[in-house]
């Protein structure tokens, strides 16, 4: 049931703290900085070489999540959308790692990829959230992510769970094959066991429906992010769309002068988010957006720095390891999402023309 909430979307934004406990429950080592998944032996992933990360709609966006993070501590990874890997000759070799993202295990597309990827002969792994779904039979192994189950058509505490598991996994292919811990481990073990709360905070005290409310009208919702931010901002326009079915695009930030920034005016709000990586250049987009007139709402746990001098708004994330920060910054954007078609009245767990899962290409 609902448990109290209008909407399942609501009510699986409000799980997210309890999912991501579940997501890291005895993997996480704080203590030594290290990783534990039952599931892998000591050097289980010695002869990884490449990873290629196979997904659609935002279990893709958690599959370029981690290619940035794997690509950041030196193992060349690629985020391809399943649909179009189906398309080429799979570029694999035996010592790369396929990881078919897929929170239902059973959309068509990322079966197919995966299936294509296995017989070109490359070891495949399974990461989802359904126990023993088509998807973990067609793969060598499977890392759960432990949500819990998702009701609305919008991913929301899988997204978030999808980004932990897969930063885990990152952490473990690195001191894998390097045979040591990446300079980030300890940091981002710790940071990941506040995350819980940290989600609970965002929850807490987000203002969300104000910027929803302030904005409602707008001819196009923007949003732009760098590095492990691009998939968020990428995300966050998905969700926004997928439920209330105004115009929102997500763009990598360095991409705006490229064409992109033809689009905004001062009907055209821009959600900027800072995770702590490459802040100054996101903060010279900012400029240039607001240069054309549109608002600015930063998703930033600074305080009283450049950012928040700068922007119109600010949606409030606390401090934490820039390799997460995303994370905290997806909650605010899918609390956006909500109240904007909330205000609406949009049938948020069902929207027009979509499905929980796509079985059919
Ligand atoms: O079950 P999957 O994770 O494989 O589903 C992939 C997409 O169909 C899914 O994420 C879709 O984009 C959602 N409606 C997004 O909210």
């Amino acid at each position: 049931t609902k448990g109290g909430y209008e909407h399942y979307m609501y009510k699986e934004i409000h799980e997210q703290p309890g999912a991501l406990r579940r997501t890291t429950q005895s993997r996480l080592n704080t203590h030594a900085g290290g990783v534990e998944l039952e599931e892998f032996p000591p050097e289980s992933f010695a002869d990884v070489k490449q990873v290629h990360l196979l997904a659609m709609g935002t279990s893709h966006h958690a599959g370029m999540y981690a290619a940035s993070l794997l690509n950041s501590r030196g193992i060349p990874a690629y985020a391809f959308m399943a649909g179009e890997y189906s398309v080429i000759k799979p570029p694999v070799t035996p010592d790369t790692l396929v990881v078919a993202v897929s929170q239902s295990g059973e959309t068509a597309d990322t079966l197919d990829a995966v299936r294509r990827a296995r017989a070109a002969g490359a070891r495949t792994l399974a990461v989802t959230n359904v126990v023993g779904s088509s998807i973990t039979r067609e793969c060598d192994d499977e890392l759960l992510i432990r949500a819990g189950p998702e009701i609305g058509v919008a991913a929301t505490k899988t997204f978030s769970s999808q980004v932990t598991a897969l930063t885990l996994l990152t952490e473990r292919i690195v001191e894998d094959v390097t045979g040591a811990k990446s300079p980030e481990a300890r940091d981002l073990m710790e940071a990941l066991s506040r995350l819980p709360g940290d989600v609970q905070e965002v929850l807490d005290t987000s203002m969300a429906r104000e910027i929803a409310i302030e904005y409602e009208g707008s001819d196009a919702y923007f949003f732009i992010g760098r590095g492990a931010a691009h998939p968020v901002a990428l995300e966050g326009a998905l969700k926004f769309k997928e439920i209330s079915y105004e115009h929102a695009e997500g763009f990598a930030a360095s991409e705006l002068k490229h064409g992109p920034l033809a689009l905004v005016t001062p009907l055209s709000p821009v959600f900027a988010i800072f995770t702590g990586h490459e802040d100054e250049a996101t903060l010279s987009n900012v400029k240039e957006v607001q240069a054309r007139g549109a608002p600015v709402i930063a998703i930033t746990s600074d305080r009283s720095g450049e950012v928040t001098e700068f922007a119109d708004h600010v949606l409030r994330i606390p401090d934490t390891h820039p390799d997460i920060a995303g994370v905290l910054a997806n909650v605010q954007l899918q609390l956006v999402a909500y109240h904007a078609a909330d205000l609406l009245e949009r049938p948020i767990d069902k929207p027009r023309n979509l499905a929980k899962c796509v079985t059919v290409e």
